[in-house]
């Protein structure tokens, strides 16, 4: 059974289709990408799953539990995390504050000795360390992508939602990104990233689902959809 199941989803805005019938899934342990064209409603759908939104139609269900129709909190208590596009840091707060944020925002009555704990924990895991006395304006932007992460790790999830964490990076940042990916992976989340940066998307999902005026037009492994006809079509080859 698949961790996490998401069945025929839809949603619109007033007339606009933005994520319409769309069937996905990931296994425990998997990195699933998500891509399409800007507009093909992949933020749309994290915001379905992870009850930012509710939707008009569908179902999904996270570890045998229907979680269509939860609250966003309900939601990441069940222990799916995520990360947002524009990145929700709080400016005017410390980088460790930022991640207690997501450590509180994780567990009901957590202790405050507990919850420091685990910024501790993150912080060392992201490499941000060094950084967590700083204000959030005060660090570079890949250090803030990093800090999205960390405060989506910090609510200790199962299955983490990664939007565009690559966007804007260089190339030497969109390695360290990736190795950070990966370390997530092997301490044991599953993963579902967006993310425009292909060579990253190709190197490291083990399968892929693409997105196009809301539908799902295609999904399986890297080399199937990079020789996808309609994939290169429509969005493929403007990369
Ligand atoms: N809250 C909203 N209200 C109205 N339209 C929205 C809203 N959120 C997204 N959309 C529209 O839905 C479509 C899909 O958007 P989005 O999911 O952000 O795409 P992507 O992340 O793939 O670029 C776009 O046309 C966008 O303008
Ligand atoms: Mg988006």
């Amino acid at each position: 059974m698949p961790m996490l199941e998401a069945t025929g989803i839809s949603k619109a805005f007033g007339g606009l289709a933005a994520v319409s019938k769309v069937d996905i899934s990931v296994n425990e342990g998997e990195i699933l990408g998500l891509i399409g064209p800007n507009g093909a409603g992949k933020t749309t759908l994290f915001n379905l799953i992870s009850g930012a939104i509710q939707m008009d139609s569908g179902t999904a269900v996270f570890e045998g539990k229907r979680i269509s129709g939860m609250k966003p909190y309900q939601i990441c208590r069940l222990g799916i995390g995520r990360s947002f596009q524009a990145a929700k840091n709080f400016d005017g707060m410390p980088v460790h504050q930022n991640v207690l944020m997501g450590a509180l925002f994780g567990k009901k009555g957590q202790s405050a000795a507990n919850a420091s704990k685990i910024v501790d924990e993150v912080l060392d895991f992201v490499n941000l360390n060094e950084l967590r006395d700083k204000m959030v304006h005060d660090i570079p932007l890949a250090s803030q992508k990093r800090l999205e992460v960390a405060r989506a790790l910090a609510t200790r999830p199962k299955l983490l939602l990664l939007d565009e964490m690559m966007a804007g990076l260089n190339p030497s940042e969109v390695g360290e990104a990736m190795e950070l990916v990966t370390k997530i992976r092997d301490s044991g989340i599953t993963i579902i990233m967006i993310e425009h940066v292909m060579k990253a998307i190709m190197k490291i999902c083990d399968r892929i689902v693409v997105l196009h005026h809301g539908a799902k037009i295609a999904e399986g492994a890297p080399q199937e959809i990079a020789a996808n006809k309609t994939v290169i079509e429509v969005y493929l080859g403007e990369c």
